[in-house]
C-alpha cells in the first residue's frame, strides 16, 4: 500500500508494549504515514500521551467526540497494537463501546485495511472464544498477525520480559504488502 501522505490510525490497547507505541509511530512516519494515536480508555494508563502527541503532532483520541465537535478525518489504514484479548474479542463480536472499537466496527465495511498485532499469553490465546474471534476477523479480511513468524503467545507471567522484542515492524510490513 502506498502510504505517502496518508493517515494511519494506530489503536493502542492496555497491554505491556503500549508504553513503547512511539516505536511504531517512528516506523510509520519513516514509511511516510501521518499517524493518529487512538488509545482505549484503559490504555491511557500505559502510554505517555503527551510524548505521543508531540511525536505525531495530533491529539491522542480516546473518547467519541461530542455531537457538536467536528468529525475526525477517516483513516486510510488502521493498526491495532498492542491488541489485547479483550479488544480482539469485542472487535470480532461487533461491540462498539469505546471510540477505538467504533472505528474498528466500521472499518471492514468501509474497505479500510486493518492489521491486528496481538499481545496475549498462551492461556488467553488457547481459549475457544479467542480462537473463534481470530478466525472470524480473518474471514472478514482483517489481518491478524498471530502464529509462527508473527506474534507467538508467551507463557503467562512472562510478558513483561518480552516488551522489547514486540514485533512492531510486522504490522507495517503487512500494510506495505496490502
Ligand atoms: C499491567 C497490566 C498488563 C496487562 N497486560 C495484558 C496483556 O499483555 N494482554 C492482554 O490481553 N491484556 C492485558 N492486560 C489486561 C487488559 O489491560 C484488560 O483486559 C483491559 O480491560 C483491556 O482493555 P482494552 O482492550 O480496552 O485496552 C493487562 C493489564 C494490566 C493491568
Amino acid at each position: 500500500m502506498n502510504s505517502a501522505g496518508k493517515l494511519l490510525s494506530v489503536i493502542v490497547c492496555a497491554a505491556g508494549p503500549a508504553g513503547e507505541a512511539g516505536r511504531l509511530v517512528t516506523l510509520a512516519q519513516d514509511d511516510g504515514w501521518t499517524v493518529q494515536i487512538i488509545a482505549t480508555p484503559p490504555a491511557l494508563d500505559f502510554i505517555d500521551a503527551a510524548a505521543l502527541e508531540k511525536q505525531t503532532g495530533r491529539p491522542v483520541r480516546s473518547r467519541y467526540r461530542t455531537p457538536g465537535e467536528p468529525k475526525s478525518p477517516r483513516a486510510d489504514a488502521i493498526i491495532v497494537a498492542p491488541a489485547t484479548y479483550n479488544t480482539i474479542n469485542k472487535f470480532a463480536q461487533g461491540i462498539s463501546d469505546t471510540y477505538a472499537l467504533g472505528l474498528l466496527a466500521e472499518a471492514p465495511g468501509l474497505g479500510i485495511p486493518v492489521v491486528v498485532l496481538p499481545f496475549v499469553n498462551s492461556a488467553l490465546a488457547a481459549r475457544t472464544a479467542f480462537r473463534r474471534s481470530v478466525e472470524q476477523l480473518r474471514s472478514e479480511g482483517v489481518r491478524v498477525l498471530l502464529g509462527p513468524g508473527e506474534f507467538e503467545p508467551h507463557t503467562p507471567g512472562s510478558g513483561g520480559d518480552l516488551i522489547d522484542a514486540y514485533p512492531w515492524q510486522l504490522a507495517l510490513q503487512t500494510l506495505r504488502q496490502a
